[in-house]
């Protein structure tokens, strides 16, 4: 086996065909490791293939051979944003843009691998917690893969369009009257009964193993490589896995520097921010967290450990942002540069200006912002504070007189 599970905390090194997500002796979460001596890595080996998740099968867990469940994840946009670099006054400002995923956010990139694994180990049913974008992208790759899916969610606070993949993809979804928190903790209690039941939250170390191709591919996608990422951090698996494929490419020779990260949380569900902020190491969880971007809507998050590790030795910050500046941040972001992000990913844009007034950025720098999820997920939160449009009846006087009130 090319690969083995090491402890985050006590440092137990495991070995295991099967997914294991708990560490046997403390209990903290298992990520896993390489023989990175014994990797063969850089264009020689992936020269031929295409900016995706698996162009870096050395680096992820999942034999040459297996059969892998696949919609074409990774390998997205990065756009250069000129209007955002005049108006917060930076030096360059990019957007890598997750919404082109296959269901539309980044977590396509994890459940690529984990469902190949899932696959390949027999499980016949996936199950997860969210609050909505890991069980949409669950939902379909296990679609493909011909496996049953299981979803628990916080009732009335998924998205529009995220229930709506679920539901088309054929998930059974179970709607909890609580928060992603209780739907978290429901469903771990019920994979350790369930053994027949496979867990596909990020706790899943084969989830981080896809998502590190994220930051594997910002570093190699523009000559210009940025020195600040910034990210949304709700359970804080995305900013774990960014930070792991920094820091394998950086032990491998492919990069010299690991980019500063920078985690934004909503103010009304900012657990990892407040313990930054205190310079404690244990994050107090919110017991009712809430916010617009119900994407990172979480109060108690499972990888807070390794978000805090990410932003102090990256010498980077975990800030907070209003609902307000999200709000705001997806309306610049859409009307100047042309790119619609659900809220959770506009507080990377809404972060900018504070993060330059705080003192922590400044101006010479090279920010890339990930806009991990599509607007059109959320129309809801998208349209709620916008003007709605005219209605007419089908007459030219009418057109004519509407026409006037909008241009005056
Ligand atoms: N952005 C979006 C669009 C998300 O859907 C999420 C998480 C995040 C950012 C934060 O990523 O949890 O790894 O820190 N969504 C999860 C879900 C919780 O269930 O879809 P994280």
């Amino acid at each position: 086996m090319s690969y083995y599970y090491e402890c985050i905390e006590c440092g137990l090194k495991v070995d295991g065909e099967r997914v294991i997500s708990k560490c046997q002796r403390c209990g903290d979460l298992l990520e896993v490791k390489y023989f990175y001596d014994e990797v063969e890595v850089g264009e020689k080996v992936w020269g031929g293939r295409p900016l995706s998740v698996w162009r870096y099968l050395e680096l992820l867990p999942i034999s040459k051979d297996a059969r892998i469940v696949s919609l074409q994840e990774g390998g997205t946009r990065i756009h250069r944003c000129e209007r955002l670099e005049k108006k917060f006054g930076l030096r360059r400002i990019l957007v890598k843009h997750e919404g082109d995923n296959p269901t539309g956010s980044f977590k396509d990139r994890g459940m690529t691998v984990a469902i190949t694994k899932s696959l390949q180990e027999g499980v016949k049913i996936v199950a997860c917690a969210s609050t909505g974008n890991t069980s949409a992208s669950m939902a379909a790759y296990a679609a493909k893969a011909g496996l049953k899916s299981l979803v628990i969610v916080p009732s009335g606070k998924i998205a529009a369009g995220k229930l709506a993949q679920s539901v088309v993809h054929g998930a059974r979804i179970i709607e909890v009257d609580g928060n992603f928190d209780d739907a978290l903790r429901l469903v771990l209690m019920l994979t350790e009964v369930r053994k027949d039941v496979q867990l596909l939250n990020s706790i899943n170390p084969f989830r981080i193993e896809g998502q590190k191709t994220l930051s594997m591919e910002i570093m190699e996608q523009v000559e210009l490589k940025p020195n600040l990422i910034i990210l949304p951090v709700g359970n804080a698996g995305n900013i774990t896995a960014v930070w792991k494929g920094l820091r394998e490419f950086k032990l491998l020779g492919l990069i010299e520097e690991i980019p500063r990260l920078i985690g934004v949380q909503a103010e009304g569900a900012a657990p990892i921010a407040h313990a930054y902020r205190t310079g404690v190491f244990n994050v107090e969880p919110i017991a009712n967290p809430e916010t617009v971007a119900t994407a990172i809507r979480i109060g108690n998050p499972a990888n807070w450990k390794r978000a805090l590790k990410a932003v102090r030795e990256s010498n980077g910050a975990m800030i907070t942002v209003t609902d307000k500046e999200i709000i705001e941040a997806q309306r610049t972001l859409a009307r100047a540069e042309g790119l619609f992000a659900e809220p959770a990913s506009a507080a990377t844009v809404a972060a900018l200006p504070k993060l330059l007034d705080a003192g922590l950025v400044d101006m010479s720098e090279v920010a890339l912002c990930v806009a991990t999820g599509h607007g059109l997920k959320d129309p809801d939160a998208a349209t709620s504070t916008m003007t709605p449009p005219l209605k007419i009846k089908p007459k030219m006087s009418d057109l004519e007189m509407a026409l006037r009130q909008i241009e005056g």
